[in-house]
C-alpha cells in the first residue's frame, strides 16, 4: 500500500519512563501513524516528550481513553498492565502492550478474552520476535540447516535496572522465553528456576531457569540484573549445525559454525566406536540492521488497518506468562520442576 493511500491510525502512548520514549518516537516517525496524546503520571517526563514533539500531553489515562485515539501503546510497569490494559479494551481501543501481558495468568486470560469478545486488537511487545536476526535463526531452524535442535542456552545479564514490582526473571524472561517459542515452533512442558535475592529483599536479582521442550529440547536461562558485562547471546545446538546469536554485536549477530560430532553408523564393540569432531567454516550471514521496534510498530498498525491477529497476540503473550508463573512457583519451591498449564 502506498503512504498516501494508507489509512492513518491515531495512536496514544501511556508511560514515558525508559521504553516508552522508544514506542513515541516510532509513532511518530511511521508513516501512516498519527500520535495524538502521551500520558504519564510525571509531569518532568510529559515535559521533555512535548519539547520533543510538540504532542499533546496529559497525566490522565481517562483523558486518553476519551480523546479520538483508536490504538493504545502502554509501556508502564508490568503491575499496572493489567487495569490499564483492561480499562483501554473496555473503552474500546486497540492495543499494544510491552512484556510481560500481566504478572499473573489469570489476569492475561482475562485480556484475551475481553479483546476477543469485543473483537480489538491485544497485542503483546515481544520484540525479538520482530528482530531480523531472529527471524534468520527461525528460518535456519525451520529448513533443517542445524539438523535436529538438541538444545539452547540464552544469558541475558547486566548491570540493572532493577526493578520495584517484580523480579529478574518476570522482567528479563519473557524476551528469551518468547524468542525460543517463536524459533523452535514449540511450547515448554515444564519449567524449573533458581535464584537470589541479593540487592532488594525478596526480588530475585539473579536466577538460572531450564525449559523442557517436547522431544527433549532442554533450554536453559540465565538472567541476571547484576553482573559486571552486557551479554544477549543465545546458543543453539543442534546435530548437525550450531548457531551463536550475539545481541550486542553490532554487525555480525549471527554465527553459524558447521561444527559437530558424529559417531560410527554401527559398532559392535566399544573399541569401535570413536566419535569423530567436525570442524568446519564459520559463517556470519548479513541480517538486516532495521530496528526491530519499528518492524512490531509497523505490524500493530498493520493489524489495526487490516483487523489481522497480531504475530505476537495476548495467547502468545498469555503463553509467556504461563511459563513465568511456573518458573515463578519453582523459584519460590527450591527449584523443583513445575508442569506449565497453559489456558488457551
Ligand atoms: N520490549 C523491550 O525490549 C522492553 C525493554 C524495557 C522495558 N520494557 C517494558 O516496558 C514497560 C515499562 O518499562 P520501563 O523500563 O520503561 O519502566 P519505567 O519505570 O522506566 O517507566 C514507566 C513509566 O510509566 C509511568 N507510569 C506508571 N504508572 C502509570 C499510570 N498509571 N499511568 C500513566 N503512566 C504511568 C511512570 O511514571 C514512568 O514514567 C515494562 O512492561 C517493561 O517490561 C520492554
Amino acid at each position: 500500500m502506498n503512504h498516501k493511500s494508507m489509512q492513518s491510525i491515531n495512536v496514544g502512548v501511556v508511560g514515558c519512563g525508559y521504553w516508552g520514549p522508544k514506542l513515541i518516537r516510532n509513532f511518530y516517525e511511521i508513516p501512516g501513524s498519527n500520535l495524538r496524546m502521551v500520558c504519564d503520571l510525571r509531569p518532568d517526563r510529559l515535559e521533555h516528550v512535548h519539547n520533543l514533539y510538540g504532542v499533546p500531553v496529559t497525566q490522565s489515562f481517562d483523558e486518553l481513553l476519551r480523546s479520538d485515539v483508536a490504538a493504545v501503546a502502554i509501556a508502564t510497569p508490568v503491575s499496572t498492565h493489567y487495569r490499564l490494559a483492561r480499562a483501554a479494551l473496555e473503552a474500546g481501543k486497540d492495543i499494544l502492550i510491552e512484556k510481560p501481558l500481566t504478572d499473573n495468568a489469570g489476569q492475561a486470560q482475562e485480556l484475551v478474552e475481553l479483546a476477543e469478545r469485543n473483537g480489538r486488537i491485544l497485542m503483546v511487545g515481544h520484540t525479538y520476535e520482530y528482530n531480523p536476526a531472529v527471524e534468520y535463526l527461525r528460518n535456519l531452524i525451520a529448513q533443517g540447516d542445524l539438523g535436529t535442535v538438541y538444545y539452547a542456552n540464552a544469558i541475558r545479564v547486566n548491570l540493572g535496572i532493577f526493578q520495584q514490582d517484580i523480579n529478574v526473571v518476570w522482567d528479563l524472561a519473557p524476551h528469551d522465553i518468547s524468542i525460543l517459542i517463536y524459533i523452535l515452533g514449540a511450547t515448554p512442558i515444564t519449567a524449573s528456576a533458581r535464584g537470589r535475592a541479593y540487592v532488594q529483599p525478596g526480588i530475585q536479582d539473579v536466577a538460572y531457569v531450564t525449559l523442557d521442550f517436547p522431544g527433549g529440547v532442554m533450554a536453559d536461562i540465565r538472567v541476571s540484573w547484576l553482573d559486571p558485562c552486557k551479554i544477549r547471546r543465545l546458543t543453539v545446538v543442534g546435530s548437525r549445525k550450531m548457531v551463536v546469536y550475539d545481541d550486542v554485536e553490532p554487525t555480525e549477530k549471527i554465527k553459524i559454525y558447521d561444527k559437530g560430532v558424529d559417531g560410527p553408523r554401527y559398532s559392535d564393540t566399544l573399541e569401535e566406536f570413536h566419535l569423530s569432531y567436525r570442524f568446519g567454516n564459520i559463517t556470519t550471514p548479513a541480517i538486516s540492521n532495521e530496528e526491530p521496534l519499528k518492524i512490531e510498530c509497523q505490524h500493530f498498525l498493520e493489524c489495526v488497518r487490516t483487523r489481522q491477529r497480531p504475530r505476537s497476540d495476548g495467547r502468545s503473550g498469555l503463553r509467556v506468562v504461563s511459563i513465568l508463573e511456573a518458573a515463578d512457583h519453582s523459584l519460590h519451591n527450591g527449584g523443583l520442576r513445575e508442569e506449565v498449564h497453559y489456558r488457551c
